[in-house]
């Protein structure tokens, strides 16, 4: 098979400036980046250097200032259910019942109630909250909720995951567990995933590909490609593989969350 028909999204030269004259903010250089199909690729970088801005030009949220953002070789134009986007925190619909909210994409994209209601329920059971089907999502805890909102995003079936930092606000045990069952469920549904997180850890756990960006305006500074994705053995990261990575790219991010605050303190 030919190398392009195993990419399933790329960005071109992408680059994007907020605003204009002095004013403006350069958020990212130009970016080239292939994320290949069923790849899992992390981004990290230092606050602000452009990682969500990134994403969202993926998602079809925003729109390049130069560039172009590809799917399947397409230019992205506006967001898509082919794409499903998670973030850090909610955005599910509070007056629905956790089996409406991720019955909603289904129904919206032509399922009949009964199968949208089906497609809940699978993708319910697989994040392992069958039995809060008829709760709202007040009564859940963050961590439940952020389950939904994957349970929600899995439902419409998208090929390309895109997650920003999805799981920031859980505590750390929550966190390791839900790491673990994303794992599998990327294992089992052979999705393309591009993660957001400042967890070197949670990246290294996770992903067939980190691309390492430097500090605003974000550039790829380092990409690279560890070998415990496919592990489902949580003692991995304690391995000595594991443990050298992990140092390597907290060196890289410190530099760069170094130069973050000087360019800060300096405007
Ligand atoms: N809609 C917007 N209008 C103006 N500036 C923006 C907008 N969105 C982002 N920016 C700026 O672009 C830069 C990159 O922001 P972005 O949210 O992509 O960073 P990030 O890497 O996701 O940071 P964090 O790790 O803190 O989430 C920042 O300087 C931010 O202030
Ligand atoms: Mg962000």
């Amino acid at each position: 098979m030919a190398a392009s028909a195993e990419i399933k999204a790329r960005f071109d030269a992408v680059s994007k400036r907020f605003g204009s004259g002095p004013d403006a903010v350069q958020a990212l250089e130009p970016i080239t980046l292939e994320i290949a199909k069923n790849g899992f690729v992390c981004l990290v970088g230092p606050s602000g250097c452009g990682k969500s801005t990134l994403l969202n030009i993926l998602a079809g949220f925003e729109t390049p200032t130069s560039g172009v953002a590809l799917m399947d070789e397409l230019p992205i134009t506006g967001p898509d259910p082919r794409r499903g986007v998670v973030f850090q925190q909610g955005a599910l619909f509070t007056w629905m019942t956790v089996h409406d909210n991720v019955a909603f994409g289904p129904l919206a994209t032509g399922s009949t109630p009964a199968e949208a209601g089906r497609i809940a329920d699978r993708y319910l059971e697989m994040v392992g909250l069958a039995g809060f089907a008829r709760r709202y999502p007040y009564e859940l805890s963050g961590g439940m909720q952020q389950r939904v909102g994957i349970a929600r995003a899995l439902a419409n079936d998208p090929q390309l995951l895109l997650m920003d930092e999805p799981f920031a606000a859980l505590d750390a045990q929550t966190r390791e567990l839900l790491q673990e069952e994303i794992k599998r469920i990327w294992q089992d549904t052979r999705k393309t995933v591009l993660w957001i997180t400042h967890s070197i850890e949670e990246a290294l756990f996770l992903a067939t590909d980190i691309v390492v960006m430097t500090a605003r305006p974000g550039r790829i500074k380092a990409r690279l490609s560890p070998q415990f994705a496919l592990s489902r053995d949580p003692a991995v990261v304690a391995s000595a593989e594991f443990v050298r990575m992990k140092a390597d790219i907290f060196g890289m991010l410190r530099d760069e969350a170094l130069a973050a605050q000087r360019q800060e303190a300096a405007s």
